[in-house]
């Protein structure tokens, strides 16, 4: 029998990162499907419990892999979105990244909070809702980036010297209901390190170089450049093994700064894009992950 594994994004055609698994699967000889949480129902308390809403038939899958749960735009619907993994997993079915552990690498102030205490170095960080305290606090960092919660592709991060400028940012935020998340700027080069992590295993390493002067974000949409690291160092593998086992995520890309003081983490993604890099080495990501989750449900 073929494994049958359902790849999840929102969009109504499967992104560029969703067919790429989907053709790695299929190549090792799996059912690859396409799946929308908008299109599947959920039954409580029957021994179906997941149903595509267009064809009324299960959902037959032996296995998951969550690459976006699209934008919720409210509570009840962002919970709904929660739950269906949930009760997937309920279901023994193994969604790759685990629903509990996807939610929280989205989450930049618990992924932080869960790394700082497991001893693993991030800026200082404070979380508030409170516009006036959170002007002070970016002036007293002198530098600082305020960032949104939950958000990717260096949108919306802000580096902030001014504090006037904070006040404003701050006060717009509160006003549109977001909290405030701000951070101490590190000092870096015009680059960051990603390392991309499959299981037990560093898939790619690679620097994110800003050639735009002045550019201070290093993620590739903002006009960075992949350079592969040929040797990773050790500490930065163990760092990295770290971040995984501590965000109990089967695979992750973990964005690292060089400050002063050494390696810290600037955050962690639980459905990292790799286009950047499978394009200038020639390495496929998709490959291994898709061998990860057919592995997987054989253990
Ligand atoms: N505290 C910081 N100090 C210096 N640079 C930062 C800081 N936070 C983020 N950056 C830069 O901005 C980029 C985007 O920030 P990140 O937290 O990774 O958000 P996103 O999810 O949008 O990628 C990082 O790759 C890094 O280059
Ligand atoms: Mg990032």
């Amino acid at each position: 029998m073929h494994m049958k594994v359902g790849v999840v994004a929102d969009k109504p055609t499967p992104p560029w990162s969703v067919r790429q698994i989907m053709l790695a699967l299929e190549e090792l000889g799996a059912n690859a499907f396409y799946i929308r949480p908008s299109n599947i129902a959920s039954i409580i308390g029957d021994p179906y419990s997941i149903i595509f809403t267009n064809t009324l038939k299960p959902v037959d899958i032996d296995a998951v892999v969550l690459r976006d749960l699209g934008v919720a735009t409210t509570v009840e619907m962002f919970l709904r979105r929660v739950d269906l993994f949930r009760h997937i997993e309920l279901e023994g079915i193994p969604v790759i990244n685990p629903i509990e552990s996807f939610i929280t690498a989205r989450d930049k102030y618990m992924s932080l909070c869960l790394l700082s205490k497991a001893g693993i170095p991030v800026p200082k960080t404070i979380v508030l809702e409170d516009f006036y305290a959170a002007t002070k606090i970016a002036e007293e960092f002198s530098r600082a980036v305020i960032k949104p919660l939950i958000g990717s592709l260096g949108l919306g991060v802000l580096k902030v010297e001014n504090p006037d400028l904070a006040y404003t940012i701050s006060k717009t935020l509160a006003q549109i209901k977001q909290p405030i998340y701000v951070q101490e700027y590190i000092e870096k080069p015009n680059r960051d390190i990603r390392v991309l992590v499959i299981g037990d295993e560093i898939v790619a390493a690679y620097y994110r170089i800003q050639p735009t002067p002045g550019n201070w974000k290093t993620n590739i949409f903002q006009g960075a450049i992949a350079q592969p690291i040929e040797r990773l160092d050790e500490e930065l593998k163990e760092y990295s093994f770290r971040v995984l086992e501590t965000l109990k995520l089967h695979y992750a890309g973990i964005d690292f700064g060089e400050s002063k003081n050494g390696y810290i983490v600037f955050e962690v993604n639980a459905a990292p894009q790799w286009r950047g890099i499978q394009k200038i080495t020639g390495i496929n990501p998709a490959k291994n992950l898709a061998k990860f989750v057919i592995r997987m449900k054989k253990r």
